[in-house]
């Protein structure tokens, strides 16, 4: 694509000799000359090095929910910065900010924080590996749960055609580092599939401590489970006594603000939350049932963080979801992302364009394909190229979602009727060029 202006060039030349590949997180690498390097964020806009401004989607993949720099959760930010973060000891901002959750998450009957999405579905498994005693985790194909060993297997990015067969699907390593008795602990299923999930309970249901699912496939379009698909998890959990954990890093105070169980009205045993939960701080937590987060009350279970809960993460948290649960906000994301998942479909129509959009209106994907995928394994039906062909000629036009499709759209309560506008200018355009 060539995304780099001159002083973008230049910083990202000094990035790499600072950092590996000029990144801190291997997915923000996007090549030589495609690597942005920010200046700053307002509102739903970013702005690189050279001063050019983007109508921003993709939003730190996905935390960014009130807009960048928030005045409010900046403020929270800076008084609880001037007062010391960090003391290995509990604090008032803490508890303010654990009594905010609870309210906004009432299935809850307790929580921890921690810093990130990967540290709290480590801390799930173990939790649910401590419970019940068995060793096995079960996730689905094309789901993200973080960048530690015991789920970096068939994420979303695996090749397709790398999974095995549907009906026993192979788990794709997708790191090397990873011990071989880690990959003997995982077990993989297609996403909106009961019976194959069910053939598996069945098969070693007494030796599964968890099922851990995105309740939406936060990293693969934003895919919707079928009704009544996260109730038969539920069901079958109940049966073999097996943990259900609703990792709602993506979804959690983004589809609303009691997250995915909220919205489809299914209570896990466990959940994780991190992104929106702070509009981009870094503070996560687990929640869950009495009797299985007792395990850390009563010891044996390890829990620990020397940031874990610390006064910036916090602050954040607090100061985020005191606004979220105004509702306000989700008022305006529903406007935007109504707007644009509406606005999409009639210009693919308009241009004949095989496309679906898929998801919530907090987070949805575009799919270039005849068919709406119901699985991961329907990315192969997706026109990749086209797609990002599209997404080259708007970030051309200044407007940045990111250019695979697996990763959502992500939309804020800063993102105005303008931005639609110009978005959707910028999409129709973009097609008209790719299609030649
Ligand atoms: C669903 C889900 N779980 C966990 C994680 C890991 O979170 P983090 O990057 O904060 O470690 C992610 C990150 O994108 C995610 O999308």
């Amino acid at each position: 694509m060539g995304l780099q202006g001159p002083a973008t060039a230049e910083w990202f030349e000094r990035g790499k000799a600072a950092l590996v590949n000029g990144v801190s997180s291997g997915y923000r690498y996007w090549g030589d000359d495609d690597t942005i390097v920010i200046d700053r964020g307002e509102g739903a806009h970013v702005y690189d090095m050279d001063g050019n401004r983007y109508i921003d989607y993709h939003l730190g993949f996905g935390p960014i929910i009130l807009g960048h720099g928030h005045p409010g959760v900046a403020a929270a930010v800076a008084e609880s910065a001037a007062a010391g973060t960090t003391f290995a000891m509990t604090t008032a901002r803490e508890i303010e900010a654990a009594e905010a959750f609870r309210g906004a998450v009432p299935w809850v009957d307790g929580l921890r924080f921690t810093n990130t999405g990967t540290e709290a579905t480590m801390h799930a498994i173990r939790l649910a590996r401590a419970h019940t005693g068995r060793e096995l985790v079960v996730k689905f194909e094309g789901a993200y749960h973080g960048a530690h060993d015991y789920v970096l297997f068939s994420v979303s990015g695996s090749p397709v055609g790398s999974l095995g067969s549907r009906r026993s699907p192979v788990p794709f390593q997708d790191s090397s580092g990873i011990p071989e008795v880690i990959r003997s602990l995982i077990r993989i299923v297609p996403f909106n599939d009961l019976e194959a999930m069910g053939q598996l309970f069945r098969r070693e249901g007494h030796r599964i401590a968890a099922l851990i699912v995105e309740p939406v496939l936060g990293n693969f379009f934003g895919l919707m489970p079928d009704d009544g698909y996260l109730d038969g998890l539920r069901r079958i959990c109940d049966e073999y006594g097996s943990v259900l954990i609703f990792d709602e890093v993506k979804t959690g105070f983004r589809m609303g603000l009691g997250g995915a169980a909220a919205h489809f009205g299914v209570v896990p045993d466990l959940a994780t939350y991190a992104k929106s939960m702070g509009n981009g701080f870094p503070v996560a937590a687990i929640a869950g049932r009495s009797e299985i987060i007792q395990d850390w009350a009563d010891g044996g279970v390890m829990q620990a963080g020397t940031y874990s809960g610390n006064g910036i993460g916090v602050a954040a948290a607090k100061a985020t979801l005191d606004i979220l649960s105004t509702g306000e906000p989700y008022v305006d994301v529903e406007r935007t992302g109504t707007a644009l998942m509406r606005g999409v479909e009639g210009i693919l129509a308009d241009e004949g364009v095989p496309g679906h959009i898929v998801g919530h209106w907090s987070m949805f994907g575009i799919s270039f394909s005849d068919e709406s995928p119901h699985e991961y394994r329907d990315y192969a039906n997706h026109d990749e190229e086209l797609y990002e062909e599209v997404i080259g000629g708007m970030i051309g036009r200044g407007v940045l979602p990111v250019d695979d499709a697996r990763e959502p759209w992500f939309i804020s309560s800063a993102h105005s009727p303008e931005d639609v506008a110009v978005t959707l200018e910028a999409f129709r355009d973009a097609l008209r060029d790719a299609k030649g």
